[in-house]
């Protein structure tokens, strides 16, 4: 039977987001109805209520959950109903031309749900990366749901769905830091603080936050940063060489999103080192670099899409090193609040007081 849930629903470009009715479906073949816990605000969310992705209003928004599996429909077999579960938005397809070369992580032909979630007047919801969870239920691929140990509390555990994620696998995959590099990550948000937790994880013995906000500065230094650079005032490029022994990072990793701080990485980094790009441009963005620059450092220059992980790989053993007291997820949720804070949030963010506010659902 289609259920009745609250949702949080972007209907135009620019406009402050609603909590609104949605409409939920009985799980089809292949899918899962998941009781949704806890759901952290990304700024990935935000570019989607600003019309960055695409302009397939209305979204319902949010993808960065922790929940407990309701019914799974016919034909599934990797989770049943009781199962904690963090949600991922890249279930691998296991037949596409990447995975049937053995990489998987870069799917090609990632699984969502078939059916869609609706608004009461049967409008069409687009779910924001194909999970839509500021809500109190939603309809997802089974592959979607990634079931790891219960005993993480939902609000950190979630936040593996999608930013953390992103910022550890862009160090620790992506970015393949290892012992004794030096690394330096521009923005500390979300997504850069976990980049720099991945970097410490990996055993990089230089690692250099850069942000325009000291408040992000501190919470960089918080996660392991050994030096921190203010791009409201200092020269970035400058800086990171003069703390690398005047050679630049052997990591430089990009986590805003902005053709600017792009360069700036671009430059910071060592003769023959990595630039990762996590952070999410916009389609008017463009990035130009002297082709010569490009071919006389060499090294490598990578997107990072969601951070090179595979949820059912990695999530499970980044919750089995929360638990152990190794990787600090609860430092990342600034705060709760619940479905109608989810715009305020968006501006909090925006002026960049909270690392994540996380929605926690009533009665979860
Ligand atoms: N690649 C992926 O799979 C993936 C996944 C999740 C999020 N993202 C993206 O990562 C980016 C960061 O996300 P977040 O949630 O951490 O956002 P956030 O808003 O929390 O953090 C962005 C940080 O960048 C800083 N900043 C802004 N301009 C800067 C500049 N010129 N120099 C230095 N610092 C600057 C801000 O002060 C802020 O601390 C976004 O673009 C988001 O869409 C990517
Ligand atoms: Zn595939
Ligand atoms: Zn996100």
């Amino acid at each position: 039977m289609t259920q009745e849930v609250r949702g949080v629903v972007a209907r135009s470009k620019g406009g402050p987001v609603t909590v609104e009715t949605v409409l939920v479906p009985d799980p089809g073949p292949g899918e899962a109805v998941v009781a949704v816990q806890a759901c952290g605000v990304c700024h990935t969310d935000l570019h989607y209520r600003e019309g960055g992705i695409n302009d397939d209003f209305p979204f319902l928004l949010g993808h960065e959950a922790a929940g407990i599996v309701e019914a799974v429909g016919p034909g599934v077999t990797g989770v049943v109903p009781g199962d904690f579960v963090i949600l991922n938005w890249r279930a691998v397809c296991g037949e596409c031309r990447s995975c049937r070369r053995g990489r998987p992580w870069y799917c090609f032909s990632t699984h969502n749900a078939t059916q869609k979630m609706t608004l009461a007047d049967g409008t069409l919801l687009s779910p924001a990366l194909g999970i839509g969870s500021f809500a109190e239920k939603t309809l997802v691929a089974a592959g979607q749901c990634t079931p790891v140990d219960r005993r993480a509390r939902p609000e950190a555990a979630g936040l593996l769905g999608c930013g953390v994620m992103a910022g550890l696998g862009a160090s620790m995959l992506t970015g393949e830091v290892g012992r004794g590099d030096s690394v330096a990550v521009f923005g500390c948000g979300g997504v850069g603080c976990a980049a720099i937790a991945g970097a410490v994880l990996a055993g990089a013995t230089t690692v250099i936050g850069v942000d325009l906000d000291a408040r992000k500065l501190a919470l960089a230094q918080s996660f392991g940063a050994t030096a921190v650079v203010d791009a409201s005032s200092e020269d970035v490029v400058e800086r990171v060489r003069e703390l690398t022994g005047g050679h630049g990072a052997d990591v430089c990793i990009e986590a805003v999103g902005n053709p600017k701080v792009f360069e700036q990485a671009f430059f910071a980094r060592d003769l023959a080192g990595t630039v990762v790009q996590v952070g999410v441009p916009t389609p008017d963005m463009k990035i130009e670099l002297p082709m010569i620059e490009f071919f006389g450092r060499g090294g490598r220059l990578k997107p990072s899409w969601y951070g090179d992980c595979l949820p059912s790989r990695d999530f499970p053993i980044l919750i089995d090193l929360y638990l152990q007291g190794r990787l600090d997820l609860d430092r990342f949720v600034s705060e709760t609040i619940g479905l109608e804070g989810v715009e305020e949030a968006f501006h909090r963010m925006e002026r960049g007081e909270v690392l994540r506010s996380v929605v926690v659902m009533v009665g979860s």
